[in-house]
């Protein structure tokens, strides 16, 4: 029998976020791009007398370790569905920033049912597993399965998109989180009154993508909650100046943020931003990474 499994699973950038109005549910439809990043939380899932999580990294301190633990509630619910016994012990090694915009809480949510999956040999067809995700969260789903995709609906409807190169990025972490449905708030408050429209992919946006152009890309990223992120943070638009002065052919806030995205044209480029980046004091860390990442991936 199989003692300990572990998952790795990719951060994610939306390259487009599109916000239509508020919906009965009080989600949002959305038009999302999603690309997977090459920052990585583990999950290692090992057979306990009860299910528990533990968590490090540096933003360890900030995870919550109960049952409203994404992870936790994976393992809850594939366990629900399979009768099996949840008893497990979920470690996440967390290098993705929490409450930063890119589905860091996702990616162990993801990560975890994978992992369970393996350990307990539940085998669930992929659709399964689709479907718990979305039951997890808007981008839960994307986790899983990486690469790039189209997310409409609240998010967690996929269709895979097209990569056809390598994108060079550096990601600004702030100083401190926020919450995703406050920027969603936010968004909401400052259209009140305003008629806003049905949520659409930009199909030049996904040329780029296909193409692996990365000016072309920079010309058609857009998030529709970077105007509500940097009115609750302000400070975002310094960080934003400081990336696009270093050569960034980009900025944008990461879906809800606060963690602030450059895109570069190459590898060096990324590395000169990320220095200028540091050197600016606008932001607690930094980051550089390419993309498209794999989605969860059993590890050894
Ligand atoms: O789906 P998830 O739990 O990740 O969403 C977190 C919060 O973000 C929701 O409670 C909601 O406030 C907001 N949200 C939204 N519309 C979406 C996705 C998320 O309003 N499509």
């Amino acid at each position: 029998m199989t003692e300990t499994v572990t998952v790795r699973v990719p951060a994610k950038v939306n390259v487009q976020l599109a916000v239509g109005g508020a919906r009965p549910d009080g989600f949002h439809d959305l038009a999302n791009v999603f690309l997977a990043v090459g920052l990585y939380d583990e999950v290692t899932v090992t057979p306990a007398d009860e299910l528990r999580v533990t968590c490090a990294g540096p933003d360890a301190a900030q995870v919550p370790l109960d049952r409203t633990n994404l992870a936790a509630r994976a393992a809850l619910e594939l366990a629900r569905r399979y009768g099996v016994d949840p008893a497990v012990h979920l470690h996440i090694a967390k290098d993705i920033p929490v409450a930063g915009g890119m589905a860091g809480g996702s990616a162990d949510g993801a990560g975890a049912l994978l992992a369970c999956d393996t350990l307990w040999g539940t085998n669930a067809p992929r659709e399964e597993l689709l479907d718990i995700c979305a039951e997890l969260g808007s981008d839960v789903p994307f986790s899983l399965v990486g690469g790039a995709a189209l997310g409409t609906g609240r998010g967690e409807l996929l269709r895979p998109l097209e990569v056809g190169g390598t994108f060079h990025w550096v990601f600004a972490m702030a100083e401190r989180g926020l919450s995703t449905p406050a920027v969603f708030r936010e968004f909401d408050r400052m259209n009140e009154g305003v008629r806003v429209p049905e949520p659409v992919a930009s199909q030049d946006l996904l040329d780029a993508l296909a193409k692996g152009d990365a000016d072309a890309l920079a010309r058609t990223v857009s998030n529709d909650l970077q105007p509500a992120a940097l009115s609750l943070f302000p400070a975002l638009a310094d960080t934003l100046a400081a990336g696009r002065a270093a050569g960034a052919l980009a900025a944008l806030v990461s879906g809800s943020g606060p963690t602030t995205a450059f895109l570069a044209p190459d590898a060096e480029s990324a590395r000169t931003v990320g220095r200028a980046l540091t050197a600016s004091g606008t932001c607690r860390a930094v980051r550089v990474t390419e993309s498209p990442a794999p989605g969860a991936t059993v590890l050894g």
